[in-house]
């Protein structure tokens, strides 16, 4: 049967591909089998391998779910925040004062421009966040110190995000010693004041 096709055959078979040729012919159409090339196979027995592999372990020998990975990793930032939290929530004088002799300022406008710009508007004359440039403070009472407090525990309440958790320790001193500059610079088209007057 096999060689009487063969021999019907309208087929331009090469001669090194003759024994390729099926056996079958469907509406007078043949085909060549071309096996599959060896690095294919390779990679398939591969696969089949690291499937029972990865099975067992998932499922037999308690590897960790993604939910398990994520909590995971997901304490490990917050025991980082929390560290964060204690070595720097107290406003370090000595550090400000050398964050500001190192351009504190000028790198402060760079990070209030891609932080607080939304929020507080140019020149921190107010929008969303209140005025910085006026004299009447809602939260802050207008000194770095206190300034520092609120950019790095925030006031999520009412808006102002905790900055502990989104920049670093210079980039909040940073901002600080750039925000401090606005006060009483009283910037036109300001928002109206809000809180209470402190004159220094
Ligand atoms: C999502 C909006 C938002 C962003 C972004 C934001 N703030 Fe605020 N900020 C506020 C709001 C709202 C308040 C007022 C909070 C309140 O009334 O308790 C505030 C308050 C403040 C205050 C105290 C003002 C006062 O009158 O006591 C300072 C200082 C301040 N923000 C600095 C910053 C700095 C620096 C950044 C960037 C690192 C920043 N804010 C980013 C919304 C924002």
């Amino acid at each position: 049967m096999s060689d009487s096709i063969k021999k019907e055959t309208k087929l331009d078979v090469k001669p090194d591909e003759q024994h390729l040729l099926l056996d079958h012919a469907y509406d007078d159409i043949q085909e060549l089998n071309h096996p599959l090339p060896s690095w294919w196979n390779v990679t398939w027995g591969i696969t089949i391998v690291f499937a029972i592999g990865y099975f067992v372990y998932y499922q037999f020998m308690k590897g960790p779910t993604l939910r398990d990975e994520f909590n995971q990793e997901y304490s490990k930032i917050v025991a980082i925040q929390e560290e964060f939290r204690i070595q720097n929530s107290a406003f370090n004088q000595e550090y400000y004062a050398g964050i500001t002799s190192d351009d504190g300022v000028t790198k402060g406008a760079v990070v209030y421009e891609n932080n607080c710009l939304p929020c507080h508007n140019e020149n921190g004359k107010g929008d969303i966040g209140p005025n910085l440039t006026d004299d009447h403070w809602l939260i802050a009472k207008s000194t770095p110190e206190t300034i520092y407090d609120v950019v790095f525990n925030g006031s999520e309440a009412n808006g102002m995000p905790a900055w502990a958790e989104l920049l670093t320790k210079d980039e909040i001193y940073q901002a600080v010693a750039y925000v401090s500059t606005f006060k009483n610079t009283f910037v036109k088209g300001g928002k109206e004041p809000q809180g209470i007057k402190i004159e220094d």
